[in-house]
């Protein structure tokens, strides 16, 4: 039988609740395809502070070194009710996920959109864009830009100054370029590099670089968007893209608004990779904590998340379609949890939505 060894970080919040239905789709498919999963638990974010006092720890980094892959929930808490923001900001829940993100080297930030049929009813684009439907990869950098750059607050004649840089080299831009028009050969042959490249230094390196990238691949087209258009013609007509290249914070937040387009926020996952098939699968979305405890959490972000882990990191491509396909058999079947609901459909909560799709696998 084969064997794989993954980390699991169920999270905070709502982590955990989604993390084990996840965690059990994969079992259902590891049975029906002959693999074996060995899990072992690791902490980050929130979880971590409460044990160690720290977001992140050596153990843990080692334990996912040694895994095929890592599988996580979210981190983080209510900055207002949460004590983990009393803390200085190096040493909250999310430091933890960007420590663990650079540590690991997970440069390549995959977060896919799709609209189901099924689902076109909870999307609130227009009738004829939903529609037309849409397909697309956000491809975003993960390790560089405004989160990892200088940051600093100083007080200057009596006013405080708050400082954030935004670095991008040369290398990085490239590793990250080429993995786009990888992505996009095996897609529909298109990036779209979005940036700010008519005010900022480091967009127009990243036009340059991605432009020299492309030559090298002459079947796939490059086409340049300006990000506030970007944000804009994602709710207009969503069907023109296939994979969009960009930055990290940029990425950040288009992925939000490329989630609300499938339905929720619920339904994005995504996977993390650096230059070898090692990963780390997580939802897009937070640990929401307005929501946690209250088995109302939509766990198929995660749940796709786990499929992604099963194609890229664990080459079990079969399973992977079987995970995929029973999702959307679940869907057709018309259950939903309570972010994707419309009339007439079934609301289910997490863990039996979760059970559905195991069944279904
Ligand atoms: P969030 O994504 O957690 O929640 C935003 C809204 O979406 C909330 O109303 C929430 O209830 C809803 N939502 C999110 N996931 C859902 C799901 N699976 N099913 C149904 N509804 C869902 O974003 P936020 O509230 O801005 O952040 C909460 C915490 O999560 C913060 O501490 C933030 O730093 C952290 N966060 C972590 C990650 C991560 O671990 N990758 C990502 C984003 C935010
Ligand atoms: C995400 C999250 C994180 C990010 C936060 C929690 C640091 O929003 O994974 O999208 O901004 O990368
Ligand atoms: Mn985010």
């Amino acid at each position: 039988m084969r064997e794989y060894s993954i980390a699991v970080i169920e999270g905070d919040g709502i982590g955990p609740e989604i993390v084990r239905e996840a965690v059990s789709v994969l079992e259902a498919a590891g049975k029906k395809y002959g693999f074996h999963l060995n899990l072992t638990p690791v902490l980050l974010g929130g979880a971590s502070i409460d044990r160690y006092g720290v977001p992140l720890t050596q153990e843990t980094i080692e334990i996912a070194k040694k895994s095929d892959a890592v599988l996580m929930g979210s981190i983080g808490g209510d900055a207002k009710t949460s004590p983990w923001y009393r803390l200085e900001p190096s040493r909250r829940p999310e430091a933890g996920l960007l420590g663990i993100r650079k540590a690991l080297g997970l440069f390549a930030n995959l977060r896919p959109a799709w609209l189901y049929d099924e689902l076109k009813g909870a999307c609130p684009l227009k009738e004829e864009a939903a529609d037309r439907g849409f397909d697309l990869l956000i491809m975003r950098e993960l390790t560089g830009g405004l989160y990892f750059g200088k940051r600093e607050t100083v007080e200057k004649d009596g006013v405080l100054v708050a400082t954030d840089t935004l670095t991008y080299s040369e290398p990085e831009i490239r590793r990250i370029a080429v993995k786009a028009f990888e992505v996009a050969g095996k897609r529909r042959k298109k990036v779209t590099l979005v940036d700010k490249a008519n005010v900022l230094d480091s967009s127009r390196l990243w036009r340059k670089v991605t432009a020299e990238v492309a030559e090298k691949y002459p079947d796939v087209s490059l086409e340049n968007m300006l990000v506030d258009n970007c944000a804009m013609q994602l709710v207009r007509d969503p069907s023109q893209f296939d994979v969009v290249l960009t930055e990290n914070m940029f990425g950040d937040i288009l992925s939000d608004e490329a989630s609300m387009i499938t339905g929720s926020i619920g339904m994005l996952p995504s996977a993390s990779l650096n230059e070898t098939s090692f990963g780390l699968y997580e939802p897009s979305h937070g640990s929401a904590p307005d929501i946690a405890g209250k088995d109302i959490a939509n766990p198929l972000a995660t749940i796709l998340s786990a499929a992604m882990m099963l194609r890229y990191s664990l080459s079990e491509d079969e399973a992977a379609d079987a995970v995929e396909n029973a999702v959307r058999k679940v869907l057709k079947d018309g259950y939903r949890t309570g972010d994707i609901y419309t009339e007439g459909t079934r609301k289910v909560g997490t863990a039996r939505m979760g059970s559905l799709v195991a069944e279904r696998v």
